[in-house]
């Protein structure tokens, strides 16, 4: 099939990939000459495990075509996919903006009848907003050409996205039309092979089902945080908690895990922009409104932990912390909305110097946060330890799971670690000489 894919972001990117890897002709329209530019000779602008190989293999064998011009992509393609960005502001507002220059531009560029997919996280009533520009333009070339507008919401976590996209969950189509979702079908039944993990519903459902889900496991994430809140004051585990409720198959052991809060560029923006949706109808959404306020305050709880340890000691200032993770998780290097940000913030305002390494994220942190006073990001784990008084832990990255303790404590001038993501165990860290402090247990 010849397919257009529209925005060459995390989403866009693995998309084309992976449909180029089942053996479709792709072609990537993006805005930016060099992103374009980089992509035709192979090389991959973002940090996803895995897509750089699918990219090189499909572009050597002709089936990635990457341009600046979306007439171009649009003349060879019958479906188009559009992945642009949609930035969301603090208040949960989306920036549409992209989205629907793209559906002006394919209105007017049209030349055959087009499926239009929104893949984007767009507002539910996105898909009949562009419906309605494309018409728009067509109206204005006097042209009337078939085009019908699906949406089909994208459920990729960020460094496991080309599993995620290989293997799905399930494909959701959104669209009233049978030609489209048989279209749909086909262009993803190497991936959802079993016929029901293709699910074809209305375009509004389909858009409220992405929303829905990440708003789901961000409950999840903000109710074990609260859990563990609770369990710190009340002397429980969280970790046995959680073991303990996660056997009842109703309640599962995924997306459980206390820590920092979420971050990224998902979860944060749609619980925002679902809450926003809600009030714009008139409907108060109690619920995922806590969500949102559990994991704002989740983000400062290890910073609060830093701050009242040294407060018999006179305060943070001109204390060294050695700080491992700066990506809002691990497998990525992207930092957006990351608790890291908070926890440096927190600290360096107070006048705690940090010294801060990211397996992936350093280039990221150096342009975005690199400005902060009182803040070093470095390029070496093992160096950020060197004399500082403290660690403190925020990613979940692998390669922190299982430090060399004695390693740890020589090079720290006390051995002292605040774990923000639970990755040792109270125990083990006591009787290697540490006070410890972690989320949700007890020293
Ligand atoms: C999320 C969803 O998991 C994807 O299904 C969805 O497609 C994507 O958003 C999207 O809308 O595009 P992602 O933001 O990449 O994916 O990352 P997650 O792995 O879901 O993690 C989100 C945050 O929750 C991270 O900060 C992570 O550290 C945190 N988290 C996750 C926890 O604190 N505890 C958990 O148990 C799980």
């Amino acid at each position: 099939m010849n397919v257009c894919i529209v925005g060459t972001g995390y989403v866009g990117l693995v998309s084309a990939a992976c449909f180029a890897e089942m053996g479709n002709n792709i072609f990537c329209v993006d805005v930016n000459p060099n992103v374009v530019e980089k992509l035709r000779k192979g090389e991959v602008h973002i940090f996803e495990p895995g897509l750089a190989a699918i990219v090189k293999r499909n572009n050597e064998q002709g089936r990635l075509h990457f341009t600046t011009d979306l007439g171009e992509g649009l003349n060879e393609a019958d479906v188009v996919f559009v992945a642009v960005g949609t930035p969301c502001g603090s208040d949960g507002t989306c920036d549409l903006s992209f989205v629907e220059a793209v559906a002006r531009e394919i209105g007017q560029k049209m030349t055959t009848p087009k499926i239009v997919v929104d893949k984007s996280t767009v507002p539910v009533g996105t898909a009949d907003r562009v419906r309605t520009l494309i018409a728009e333009e067509l109206d204005k070339r006097g042209e009337s050409i078939d085009f019908d507008v699906v949406s089909n919401p994208e459920f990729l976590k960020e460094g496991d996205a080309v599993n995620d996209f290989m293997k799905p969950d399930r494909v959701i189509v959104g669209t009233e039309n049978e030609q489209s979702a048989q279209t749909l079908k086909t262009l993803y039944a190497p991936f959802a092979r079993s016929r029901e993990k293709l699910i074809v519903m209305g375009t509004r459902s389909a858009e409220m089902t992405k929303y829905a889900a990440n708003c789901m496991l961000a409950t999840k994430i903000s109710f074990i945080n609260e859990v563990a809140n609770i369990c710190e004051r009340v002397g429980a585990n969280v970790s046995d908690v959680r073991a303990g409720i996660g056997s009842d198959s109703r309640i599962g052991y995924s997306f459980i895990y206390p820590g920092v809060g979420y971050g990224g560029s998902c979860f944060p923006k749609d619980v925002k922009a679902l809450i926003g949706t809600a009030q714009e109808y008139g409907y108060d959404a109690k619920l995922i409104r806590s969500v949102d306020e559990v994991n704002n305050a989740q983000k400062h709880v290890l910073s609060t932990k830093i701050l009242d340890y040294y407060e018999p000691q006179g305060g943070v200032e001109g204390k060294v912390l050695a700080l491992w993770g700066i990506a809002f998780k691990a497998n990525t290097d992207d930092i957006r909305e990351a608790s890291a940000i908070e926890v440096i913030k927190d600290l360096t305002a107070k006048g705690m110097k940090i010294r801060a390494f990211d397996p992936e994220a350093n280039e990221r942190a150096r342009e975005e946060i690199g400005h902060i006073e009182n803040l070093e990001i470095m390029d070496d784990q093992d160096a950020v330890l060197e004399g500082a008084d403290a660690l403190a832990v925020v990613t979940d990255w692998n390669q922190f799971r299982n430090p060399d303790l004695d390693n740890l404590k020589a090079k720290l001038n006390a051995p002292l670690v605040f774990d923000g993501r639970n990755l040792y165990q109270p125990e083990e860290m006591g009787k290697a000489g540490f006070a410890y402090f972690s989320i949700g247990r007890l020293p």
